[in-house]
């Protein structure tokens, strides 16, 4: 079973005719997206979508989703992944790079809803390294910053490209281990104090309800 794809076309359920919808990114997203798209033509539903990226953008944009802009219209309903959930529904994303535009939209929902596979749910965060957007010409000097908090950063390094990963926003990436997250809160506001942060992948206090794909079908988590 593609439990990530059992979450995504379950979100798809939730959308409701004349929404404006935050689209999120990530493989579990594209599943969301897809069934979207196609229940806007089942349907004949009248749904804008807000892309939190390129990749979802450029999904929404092929498979027919109108699109409109933060500048325009306020999300009622946002649907993305995660790389980890914790039991208070605190969350690590940022695998795609996106986390900046994703935490403008998601925290701007009036709902935001997460879906992941079982892998995903831990006891406590930080196996995944928090990813930081980071403002290029700061790199070294946010580095220094965040060692000096216990941090291990990590410059994420492009895979078909030379050089660094480059944001939708034309940042670098840095990945950064932690020997333990005890306050998600408390150090994802320290870290967007460092001056070049962007924005972190720290996501806390803003999700409604996470939709978890697991072998044993869907499971709900609510706070
Ligand atoms: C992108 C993200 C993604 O939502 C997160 O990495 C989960 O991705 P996937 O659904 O592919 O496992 O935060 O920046």
């Amino acid at each position: 079973m593609n439990l990530k794809k059992l979450a995504g076309y379950e979100a798809a359920e939730l959308v409701k005719d004349g929404q404006v919808v935050g689209l999120g990114t990530g493989s579990t997203t594209h599943y969301f997206i897809q069934r979207l798209a196609e229940k806007i033509k089942e349907e004949e539903m009248e749904i804008l979508g807000i892309p939190t990226s390129y990749q979802s953008q450029f999904l929404a944009r092929k498979l027919g989703i109108t699109m409109t802009t933060l500048d325009e219209h306020n999300v009622e309903l946002a649907v993305d992944g995660a790389d980890e959930v914790d039991p208070q529904l605190n969350l690590i994303k940022g695998g795609g790079a996106a986390h900046t535009m994703e935490k403008i939209v998601d925290s701007s929902a009036e709902k935001f809803i997460v879906i992941v596979d079982d892998s995903k749910l831990v006891d406590e965060l930080g196996t995944f390294p928090v990813p930081v957007e980071v403002i290029p010409q700061a790199f070294r000097v946010v580095a220094e910053r965040l060692e000096a908090m216990d941090g291990k950063p990590e410059l994420r390094i492009a895979e078909r490209k030379d050089g660094p990963v480059i944001t939708d926003n034309g940042n670098f990436v840095l990945d950064i281990q932690f020997q333990k997250i005890s306050d998600p809160a408390a150090l994802e506001n320290e870290l967007n104090t460092i001056p070049g942060v962007v924005e972190n992948g720290l996501f806390t206090g803003i999700v409604h309800e996470v939709i978890v794909g697991t072998q044993q079908g869907l499971e709900i988590l609510k706070l």
